[in-house]
């Protein structure tokens, strides 16, 4: 059986096309609290607010491009044999604009909105508010399509799953602050190799057999150009 791989990357991945990350010290963490604008609750209370907020990252994606790190992982894709599963923390759309074929968001996406009222989920690139109609059903209220603090992330089953029977896994970009995905690669079956690429070590680095640290523009392509060799 060829190896299957997994990849999990987090917003150090998409911070030199110019995103901010979420924990450094201009982080978005920074200059927002989470339980104003990433919770259930704060959506409950201040639509306007959250909006305003997942507007805001959707219209910064029109001002950026995918970096060599996001053009390594899927040229990786079309080169790997065996599974191949990419998983992002992200809500950006930048695997998809450099060529990666099914990435898992399972934070959400920004360029998604889900119906309170039918639950579907539709392609959205415009500023989103209370008053946007539901392209499904035409009357339901739209949240974005994001997973907020205190919901479930999405398709864990199946994260799981290819963890378990994976042979490489591989964090980029992340700093290990936030589970489940924080908690990945110890869900790994025994025999997989686990390796991170960061800027700094992560929160949960000693659960790592092997480090790279550096700039994911230059640790990615490199990792790529290696694994095409072997
Ligand atoms: P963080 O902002 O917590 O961490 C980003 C990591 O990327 C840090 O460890 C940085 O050192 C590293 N980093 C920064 N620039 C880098 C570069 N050029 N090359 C390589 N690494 C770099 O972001 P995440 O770990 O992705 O969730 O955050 C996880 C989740 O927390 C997010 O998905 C978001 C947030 O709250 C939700 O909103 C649900």
């Amino acid at each position: 059986m060829p190896p299957s791989l997994v990849i999990l990357t987090g917003a150090g991945i998409s911070a030199e096309s110019g995103l901010r990350t979420f924990r450094a010290a201009d982080g978005l963490w920074e200059d927002h609290r989470v339980e104003d604008v990433a919770t259930p609750e704060a959506f409950a209370r201040n639509p306007a607010l959250v909006y305003r907020f997942y507007n805001e990252r959707r219209r910064s994606l029109g001002a950026v491009r995918p970096n060599p790190a996001h053009l390594a992982l899927a040229e990786l894709e079309r080169a790997w044999a065996g599974e191949f599963l990419l998983v992002t923390q992200n809500v950006d759309d930048l695997h998809e604009r450099a060529g990666s074929r099914n990435p898992l968001h399972m934070h959400g996406e920004l360029l998604k909105a889900r119906c309170l009222a039918c639950r579907a989920v539709s392609d959205w690139t415009e500023d989103l508010d209370d008053r946007s109609p539901c392209p499904a059903c035409t009357h339901g209220r739209l949240r974005p399509h994001i997973v907020w603090f205190g919901e479930m992330p999405l398709e864990m089953e199946r994260i799981y799953r290819t963890l378990e029977r994976c042979d490489l896994f591989v964090a980029i970009g992340t700093s290990g602050h936030v589970y489940p995905a924080a908690g990945f690669v110890e869900a790994v079956g025994p025999r997989a190799r686990t390796l991170e690429l960061n800027l700094e070590p992560s929160r949960v680095a000693d659960a790592f057999q092997e480090h790279r640290v550096g700039r994911a523009t230059e640790l990615v392509p490199a990792f790529v150009a290696e694994l095409c060799r072997s």
